[in-house]
């Protein structure tokens, strides 16, 4: 079922038009399917319904509080790097017991607020971090349930920028390393071992590296428990890619199905972390034609977003469609769809057959729902973007678009310049 459809020659998120949402809002916008969004997430926490598990979102690829409400009333949980995602996840109703917290950097006034606000798991990802963490939680007088994130050098084969479980990335604790690190960490008073953690990648499309990850990480639990270490979470983190151009990634439950025929045990609590392949087909950037431009080489399409808007086919070279918003029947041409930013790598798409625009046709950036408002910056001083949710025939602003005064917030022109 598609939530963003034609109906005619009009491109629909599941019961309103995109060019009336266009119309009242402005352009550029996000605009997110609320159908979309919950059937991705119960497909893919259905698919592990029978096993003990627990779905944390990973809201570092969208940290809207409308999205994460969704999620959280769905029953899920989430996956947080830093402190602001901790404070955006409890805004939006997430229960803290459903919150789990990586990242090589956590400072240690984010450890404090994730101990006061009694958070599931940390997953560490040094030596150091452990330590540290011990000493704030004997502070605080708590006690630190944590996993140890383990580098299970696998190669995802993906984009080597989110390519994150190899030797020489900087995530994790080698697994061979990580039992001395286990073994330490059991004699620290205020933690209590409870899981193993990892990540591999991200826009992971097939499942094999996941199954080696589990094989490599079930060993180690072994091991462990031989020595007297009992942990209840397996967190294999996330990474399952989705569909933006011809990729064929495997669908949740393929992928369920692979984990819970590898598991060599049941008792363990299963933690996944799924970011792009909830949110990525559940969203839209729409944005507007302002010129069109024949050069001597090319045919350029400027519109109004840009790449601080969306950055990921300027930082990866990533593939997103593009369609028009309404369909004209115009021959289709090749051209580059680029911004208004003053970077040669401000382009949405290079060479595509699209069908030709004229200025003030809107256009939709499809499959940006994940990595898209969450890496938006106010580059070239623009106000980030609206971002609207659909629901059936409803819609709403789930966040307003910048004005200039928010540009220049928090800003102070020192005594001394004055
Ligand atoms: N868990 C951890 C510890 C992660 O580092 C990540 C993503 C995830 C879960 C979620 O991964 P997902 O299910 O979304 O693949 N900005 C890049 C993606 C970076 C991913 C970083 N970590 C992009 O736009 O493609």
């Amino acid at each position: 079922m598609h939530h963003f459809h034609y109906q005619k020659d009009e491109l629909y998120c599941e019961q309103v038009p995109v060019s009336e949402i266009a119309r009242n809002v402005g352009t550029p916008f996000y605009l997110y399917s609320h159908a979309t969004l919950r059937q991705h997430f119960r497909a893919f926490d259905g698919a592990f319904s029978d096993l003990k598990h627990l779905t944390c979102f990973s809201m570092k690829s969208n940290a809207s509080l409308a999205v994460l409400r969704l999620f959280a009333v769905e029953g899920g949980g989430a996956d947080i790097v830093s402190g602001g995602e901790l404070y955006r996840a409890l805004k939006a109703g997430v229960d803290s017991q459903k919150i789990v917290y990586s990242g090589v950097g956590k400072s240690i006034e984010e450890l404090k607020y994730a101990l006061q606000s009694n958070i599931l798991l940390f997953n560490v990802e040094s030596s150091q971090e452990i330590s540290l963490l011990n000493d704030v939680a004997r502070d605080l007088e708590k006690k630190a349930p944590i996993a140890i994130r383990v580098n299970p050098d696998i190669d995802p084969q993906t984009h080597p920028y989110i390519a994150t479980g190899l030797k020489e990335s900087k995530f994790g604790i080698d697994i061979n390393e990580s039992l001395k690190e286990y073994a330490r960490a059991a004699t620290l008073d205020q933690l209590v071992v409870s899981g193993v953690s990892c990540h591999l990648g991200s826009q992971l499309v097939r499942t094999d590296p996941f199954l080696d990850a589990l094989k490599k990480l079930q060993g180690l639990i072994k091991t462990l428990k031989h020595s007297g270490i009992v942990l209840r979470y397996l967190d294999l983190g996330g990474g399952l890619g989705i569909t933006y151009d011809n990729e064929d990634p495997p669908h949740p439950k393929e992928y369920a199905d692979a984990i819970q025929k590898a598991l060599d045990t049941k008792d363990l609590t299963l933690i996944l972390e799924p970011g792009r392949v909830i949110m990525g087909n559940g969203g839209i950037l729409v944005t507007k034609v302002l010129y069109t431009k024949d050069a001597r080489e090319k045919k350029f399409t400027i519109v109004d977003a840009g790449m601080n808007d969306l950055i990921r086919p300027s930082l990866y070279g990533s593939f997103h469609g593009v369609q028009p918003v309404k369909t004209s029947g115009r021959k289709k041409i090749k051209m580059d769809i680029v911004g208004p930013i003053c970077e040669s790598g401000d382009f949405f798409a290079k060479d595509r057959e699209v069908e030709t625009l004229e200025p003030g046709e809107l256009l939709a950036i499809m499959s940006s729902g994940a990595y898209g408002f969450s890496m938006s910056s106010n580059y070239n001083s623009r106000p980030r973007v609206a971002e609207v949710m659909v629901k059936g025939r409803q819609y709403d602003i789930i966040r307003a678009r910048e004005t200039y005064e928010d540009l220049v917030k928090g800003e102070r022109i020192p005594d001394f310049l004055l």
